[in-house]
């Protein structure tokens, strides 16, 4: 398993997380810089998931304040984990409708870039969406079949959950926008993704499962749905016979270099 240098806080008897004031600043840099970033960017769903969700400027929020609104919405709750969890866990999570968010956030020196989910990626990033009845439910469903998944079937899921909750793109009468939550929590990402750099290609779940990818880089190509929806309809397809599809189809050629050896 992979190794971290961040430590998840924990909560008081009353469940109150007590950060330092140094971490509460952080926080403070990214929602104000992402959320003038995400402007003309973000997709409506997830505006309107950002307005429910009030998130404090000042400080970071705790878990209890997210959990009233999600489960006011959806009947999604946030579940405190360690900086890093097993696949088995983040599959019981979401099967059971909650969000892993581990309770540390980036250091001041990491700030633009980050390769582990700390908290203001999974609050600020995720948590808005949640509060949307569709992507609510194709993200319970894809934990309820994560949870059964076999080794081999997980990798392909995984891919699917890489190209459309973390890194989505979707078009609106607006114009295209993002969903990702990946995209969504990272300031040069928010920006690229919808640029003439990347690639964009219709959203399709088979070739999502196809697609290879790096956690470490700016993705090459996105897949862009043509309304929420369309993953509200995913999940009540069958999804485990597009797995096994993908499975016999087997990667597309990465295009991307290869990680350089460490
Ligand atoms: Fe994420």
């Amino acid at each position: 398993m992979k190794t971290t240098q961040y430590v998840a806080r924990q909560p008081d008897e009353k469940g109150f997380i007590d950060y330092p004031e140094s971490e509460h600043q952080v926080w403070n840099t990214l929602i104000t810089r992402q959320l003038k970033v995400i402007e003309g960017r973000a997709c409506q769903e997830y505006l309107d998931g950002i307005e429910q969700l009030r998130l404090p400027h000042e400080r970071i929020p705790q878990l209890d304040e997210i959990n009233r609104v999600l489960q006011a919405s959806t009947g999604w709750r946030v579940a405190r984990v360690p900086a890093l969890i097993p696949f088995q866990t983040f599959f019981e999570l979401l099967a059971s409708q909650q969000f892993p968010v581990a309770t540390f956030i980036r250091t001041q020196e990491e700030l633009d870039y980050l390769q582990e989910p700390d908290i203001f990626h999974e609050i600020f990033g995720h948590c808005p969406l949640l509060t949307n009845p569709w992507f609510a439910e194709f993200t319970h469903t894809y934990g309820k079949l994560g949870l059964a998944a076999s080794k081999e079937e997980r990798v392909y899921l995984a891919r699917l959950y890489w190209m459309t909750i973390e890194f989505g793109l979707l078009d609106t009468p607006q114009g295209r926008r993002i969903y990702g939550g990946g995209i969504l929590s990272s300031p040069k990402e928010t920006v690229y993704s919808l640029s003439d750099a990347p690639e964009h290609l219709p959203f399709d779940p088979l070739e999502a499962m196809r697609t290879p990818y790096r956690i470490d880089i700016l993705q090459p190509v996105y897949f862009v749905l043509p309304e929420l929806k369309r993953l509200f309809e995913l999940a009540h397809q069958d999804i485990m016979a597009l797995v096994h599809r993908a499975m016999q189809l087997g990667l597309h050629a990465p295009k991307f270099p290869p990680k350089a050896a460490a």
